[in-house]
């Protein structure tokens, strides 16, 4: 894939700039900022986004894949990029928050519309907390940061799209999946899942399929294989 990178130093949102001009830019646009006035988490949260982060969006078009797959494969290239410019291991909890010493550095957001059963757009967007050093108070005990220089983040956005994009070439073999689930903080855990019609969900979380669902065994010994969620590990 080529990608075309846009950068800005400051906008409201990565993500809802790519999804508004989704008809403008090509497949393959790259939006990076380096501030988001209003950064937008799942669940209608809001994103912290200060000058100490690297925010980016892709802009894919029409492809045949499902919103949390491609959550999983960004997951899979934001990792190894990380790895790939400052040797630091992360880890994944489902499906979009990434860790650094039990803190969340990193944030997820895929958004798309289905045309039939393709996407005929999925805008892609990750935020990764460079150098922050302090959080709002109702952060600071879950948020955390590489703790490395900001000045390197070119280099580590350019490491994440080479992964994305070693990925995205091979997708339909899902290669991803082994490497998201061999690093995943929710696999072999008792989790409570936060549902999209804000029901929860507690179980055994033991596999990931190919579609990227969360499989679960519930206290009553039912399967259940869950698209969308939050996790909480207990
Ligand atoms: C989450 O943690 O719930 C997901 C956070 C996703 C944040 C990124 S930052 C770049 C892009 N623009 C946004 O407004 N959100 C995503």
């Amino acid at each position: 894939m080529k990608f075309n990178i846009i950068k800005k130093e400051i906008v409201t949102s990565t993500n809802d700039i790519l999804k508004d001009n989704s008809e403008i830019f090509e497949s393959g646009t790259v939006l990076t900022a380096k501030q988001q006035t209003n950064g937008r988490g799942r669940m209608g949260r809001k994103f912290y986004s200060p000058p100490s982060g690297l925010y980016f969006s892709i802009l894919l078009k029409d492809i045949k894949s499902n919103p949390t797959a491609l959550t999983v494969m960004a997951a899979v290239a934001v990792m190894k990029g990380i790895y790939d410019t400052f040797g630091i291991k992360t880890q994944v909890k489902w499906v979009n928050d990434i860790f650094y010493e039990g803190k969340k550095i990193c944030g997820i957001l895929t958004e798309g519309a289905f045309q039939g059963n393709r996407l005929r757009y999925a805008v892609i967007g990750a935020g990764i907390n460079v150098s922050t050093e302090y959080f709002p108070e109702e952060l600071k005990n879950i948020a955390g940061s590489l703790n490395e220089s900001i000045e390197n983040s070119d280099r580590l956005l350019q490491n994440i799209l080479e992964n994305f994009n070693k990925e995205f070439q091979r997708i339909e073999k899902k290669e991803y999946l082994e490497f998201y689930k061999e690093n995943c903080l929710t696999l072999n855990r008792n989790v409570e899942l936060l549902l999209q019609d804000e029901n929860y969900l507690c179980g055994f979380a033991f596999d990931i399929d190919e579609d990227a669902r969360l499989i679960v065994k519930t206290e009553n010994g039912e399967i259940k294989k869950i698209f969308f969620g939050e996790a909480k590990i207990i």
